[in-house]
């Protein structure tokens, strides 16, 4: 599906050579492509064999303004509570998500002792990593803006996903156009020359499949890796290798043929290995990922939540279970967290503080603040009867599925849903009048 919402357009095929950025359109032989009616024309026999080129929109430079209003929504939006990278300084430790889980696991945090630190550092599973902010040039300012306002899963193997922030359309450009300020290369290649069969093969002889997926594009086998990469950077490579199914929309051409060749160049702290690959594999790699034919992923089902239960649910239990396992991390007690009560609480990533405090019974009780700065409870019932909070957790399992809810935000805030017997939980625990 990414990859046929270019083919809508009408397409004129094109040898590439001039300016602009290339996307190649497979042909008819062999790469099944969908927008197929418009056949090359090419002095050459061999033509109709290889991908052909289509030019789409050239990104030039961002204007100053755009990036300069970027720069300052990146401030605040608190990108750096999550991401290094970006020139701007990073949070301070006791704001920043990652860095404090990271000096946790490092048992460098000099605010606990060790024992402390070793009891913290099992149960912190979540924002141990995200991908750096740096060397964003290579991203496709267009797919930028559009994943900012609709983020969705990149990485199989990342639990955490990017939150859905509530950036206006114009924001997410500025902010792109910060990321992205510059004009797109043009790559200077004989796409015509591409051998796709030849790059389909070399992501198995090079072994890009142990970390890599590649969703909807056939079976692609492991292969053995041709480069030595020691144990931890194959962990957390695998970790943080992004499902090439997006490289097409994600990547501008010219930067996926300079990353195939030379991936430190673009990010130099990047965890993909340098295959030292030649110009000639890298544009025949770079022609596989960007035309072949990609099958319609079905997106992760959206479950039904679980009827009630007929045992008694006490607070202890949903707060062990759930609120203090997850949610209070961001909808915490301000006296106790330094001031700071978390994005969900007294304010961040952009948000209105909502001041919801899921960290003690009252502060459960005493709801979160709307948009029209009342006071209104988290278990009010919704329209069909479910209560507020249980259905902002359900609406995050349908956001993982691509499917926002209109209205709810899905909790936890760009983390795995809850489990549906997690959710039941809470239900059950409202639905018998919340005893303490
Ligand atoms: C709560 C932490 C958090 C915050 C805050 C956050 N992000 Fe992210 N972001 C993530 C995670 C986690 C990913 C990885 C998602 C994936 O790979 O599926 C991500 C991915 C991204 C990516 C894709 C990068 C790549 O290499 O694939 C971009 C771009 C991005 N974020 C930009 C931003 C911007 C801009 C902001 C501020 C407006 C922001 N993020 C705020 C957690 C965060
Ligand atoms: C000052 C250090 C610090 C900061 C800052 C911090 N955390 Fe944590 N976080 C912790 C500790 C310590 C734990 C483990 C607590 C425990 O064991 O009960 C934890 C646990 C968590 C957990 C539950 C365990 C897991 O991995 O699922 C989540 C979720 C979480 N943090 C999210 C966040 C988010 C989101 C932010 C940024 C808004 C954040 N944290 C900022 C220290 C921090
Ligand atoms: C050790 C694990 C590992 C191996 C092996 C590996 N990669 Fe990667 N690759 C990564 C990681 C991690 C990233 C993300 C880089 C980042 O954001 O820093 C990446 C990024 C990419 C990207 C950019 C995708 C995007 O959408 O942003 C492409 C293309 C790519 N790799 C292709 C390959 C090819 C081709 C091979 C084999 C020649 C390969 N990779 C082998 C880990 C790996
Ligand atoms: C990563 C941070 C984060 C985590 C974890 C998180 N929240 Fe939130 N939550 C927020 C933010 C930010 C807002 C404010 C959203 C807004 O203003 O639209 C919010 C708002 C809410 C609201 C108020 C209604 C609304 O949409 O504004 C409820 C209810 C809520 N969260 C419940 C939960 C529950 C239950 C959990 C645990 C399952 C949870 N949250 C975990 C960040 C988080």
């Amino acid at each position: 599906m990414t990859g046929s919402k270019r083919n809508n357009t009408p397409t004129k095929t094109w040898m590439y050579m001039g300016r602009g950025a290339a996307v190649l359109l497979a042909t008819s032989l062999g790469f099944g492509c969908q927008n197929n009616a418009t056949k090359p024309e090419q002095g050459t026999s061999t033509a109709a064999k290889k991908p052909v080129v289509e030019l789409p929109p050239f990104e030039a430079a961002a204007t100053p303004e755009r990036v300069a209003d970027g720069a300052k929504l990146v401030e605040t939006f608190e990108c750096s509570r999550c991401h290094d990278g970006t020139e701007l300084k990073p949070a301070p430790l006791n704001k920043h998500c990652v860095h404090c889980h990271q000096e946790i696991h490092a048992g460098t945090f000099d605010q606990a002792d060790a024992a402390t630190q070793a009891e913290w550092k099992a149960n912190i599973i979540h924002l141990t990593r995200v991908p750096e902010l740096a060397g964003t040039a290579r991203f496709r300012r267009s797919w930028l803006a559009t994943f900012l306002q609709a983020p969705h899963d990149l990485r199989p193997g990342l639990d955490a996903e990017m939150p859905r922030l509530k950036l206006e359309p114009a924001q997410a450009e500025a902010v792109a156009a910060f990321l992205v300020p510059a004009a797109e290369q043009t790559p200077e290649v004989d796409w015509a020359a591409a051998d796709t069969r030849h790059g389909k093969l070399l992501l198995k002889h090079k072994g890009c499949m142990t970390c890599h997926k590649f969703s909807g594009a056939g079976e692609l086998p492991a292969g053995e890796l041709a480069v030595p990469v020691d144990e931890a950077t194959l962990r957390q490579g695998t970790r943080m290798a992004p499902d090439l199914r997006f490289t097409r929309d994600r990547m501008r051409p010219s930067a996926l043929l300079t990353w195939l060749q030379d991936p430190q160049k673009l990010k130099p702290t990047t965890l993909m290995p340098d295959f030292d690959l030649s110009p000639t594999q890298a544009r025949d790699i770079a022609a596989f990922l960007l035309t072949t034919k990609l099958e319609a992923v079905d997106p992760p089902a959206i479950p039904e939540r679980l009827p009630v239960l007929t045992r008694p649910v006490h607070y202890p239990e949903v707060e062990a279970k759930v609120f203090k396992k997850i949610c209070w991390h961001c909808h915490s007690d301000p006296d106790y967290a330094l001031g700071d009560g978390g994005p969900g609480n007294t304010g961040g990533f952009g948000f209105h503080p909502r001041y919801l405090n899921l960290a003690s019974y009252e502060g459960i009780s005493s709801g979160f603040v709307n948009d029209k700065g009342e006071r209104e409870s988290v278990f009010k019932k919704l329209p069909d009867g479910t209560p507020r909070v249980v259905a902002q957790m359900m609406a995050r399992y349908a956001e993982v599925a691509g499917q926002p809810v209109d209205g709810l935000r899905g909790m936890p805030m760009g983390l795995p849903p809850m489990t549906l017997e997690e959710i039941q939980l809470v239900d059950t625990w409202i639905s018998q009048g919340r005893p303490r």
